[in-house]
């Protein structure tokens, strides 16, 4: 953050035009924003060893060195800033190159207020967590790690002869990390879609065969997969299972509100990404987190909890962090954010969070006696608990 408090926004782009016409439209953010602007990678890339940057939106083809290979750079050497791509080119292989390298991705022409809203949606995302280092650590995530079983099921199943989207989305479904990026990926601009996409089967269906296997096989979006992740007292199959049966709780919730189908797949993959951040301890602070585990589980006191005092911020929020640099939709990235605390998200009636709240707590203690109890006041959903902990309890069988 610039000394004055401003943030610094630096944008890149070897088009004068461009420069010129960013400068134009973004002059009412004065105020807020410090603003800088370079003509390449190298220039860029001077600033930022001056200038501490918090967002940095760049084009993709340039003289020189390219917008992937600079985004590739920014993310080695000042991992806390946000990479955005802003680009008019669209053929497939740089889509997959800057899938990697980038947060977001802006199609050109943009106008002002996408430009806005993504900056400042990534503004707001950083105050979530409050630690350099975590931030670090989480903006520099390409990919959360997967399950090797469920990649390699992939990986045939996209080998085959005659592939099958159905089959395709079943197995992405049961990943939290495909679910997460398959979503990145659809919601970037360059497909152009109007609207969010929040579920995996639309997402599959969108992409088609072709762009998922491009983006499978080519580009290895889901890689990583080596990294095995070995924390005593951690097992993703659990935290899966977890996942899955909160997903589907949090849905019976919506259901029997009947709210619209949109809510309703919304609300299945923010209880499947619930728990995600979890991913992140584990995967990057593995003794850390093996330590917060125990004492979560020898004391009796909420993991969550134990995450904030130990890493400054919990699974909940790094989360929510990782999920809104990587532009899913709001809704999602609420949920996934306050799903401990939704008091602190106030709002009324029956949301995603609301849902994902309650079939979290009720998966941990059999009963919903763990919400929030003022919250559910607030949302005015008190007298629906009793409806919904018997319906949960008969999907559960008991
Ligand atoms: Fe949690
Ligand atoms: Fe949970």
């Amino acid at each position: 953050m610039a000394e004055n408090g401003k943030k610094n926004v630096l944008f890149v782009d070897d088009e004068p035009n461009i420069t010129q016409g960013l400068k134009r439209m973004l002059r009412p953010m004065r105020d807020e924003w410090e603003m800088s602007f370079a003509s390449s990678g190298a220039e860029a890339l001077e600033i930022m060893s001056r200038i501490r940057i918090d967002v940095i939106v760049s084009d993709m083809r340039m003289p020189g060195m390219d917008g992937a290979e600079l985004l590739g750079i920014v993310q080695e050497r000042y991992p806390n800033s946000i990479r955005v791509v802003l680009s008019g080119q669209s053929s497939k292989e740089s889509i997959l190159r800057a899938v990697g390298a980038a947060h977001q991705y802006l199609a050109k022409p943009c106008d002002a207020e996408t430009v806005k809203q993504t900056v400042s949606r990534a503004f707001m995302l950083r105050d979530i967590i409050a630690g350099d280092r975590l931030r670090g650590i989480a903006a520099k995530m390409q990919t959360l790690p997967a399950l090797p079983e469920t990649y390699s099921e992939l990986l045939s199943e996209m080998k085959s002869e005659e592939p099958s989207l159905t089959k395709i989305s079943k197995i992405i479904k049961r990943d939290m990390s495909m679910t997460a990026k398959i979503l990145q990926v659809v919601n970037s601009a360059y497909f152009g879609i109007r609207r969010k996409i929040t579920s995996p089967e639309d997402a599959v269906r969108y992409l088609g065969i072709e762009n998922i296997s491009a983006l499978v096989l080519a580009a290895n979006v889901f890689g990583q997969m080596d990294a095995k992740i070995a924390v005593p007292g951690f097992s993703m199959a659990a935290l899966w299972n977890h996942s899955g049966e909160v997903g589907r709780f949090a849905q019976l919730i919506l259901k029997t509100e009947n709210k619209s189908k949109q809510d309703v797949d919304d609300v299945l993959t923010a209880g499947l990404l619930h728990d995600c951040g979890k991913l992140v301890f584990a995967a990057n602070m593995s003794s850390k987190y093996a330590e917060v585990l125990k004492e979560s589980s020898e004391t009796g006191s909420p993991l969550w909890l134990v995450e904030q005092a130990a890493f400054g911020a919990s699974h909940a929020e790094i989360g929510a962090y990782l999920l809104g640099i990587w532009g899913l939709p709001d809704a999602i990235v609420e949920a996934v954010g306050f799903h401990h605390n939704p008091s602190d998200f106030q709002h009324k009636g029956c949301t995603s969070l609301t849902a994902v709240h309650v079939a979290n707590c009720f998966v941990h203690d059999n009963d919903g006696s763990s919400a929030e109890q003022p919250y559910l006041a607030v949302s005015e959903v008190v007298d629906r608990m009793e409806t919904w902990v018997s319906l949960m309890r008969a999907h559960r069988g008991g």
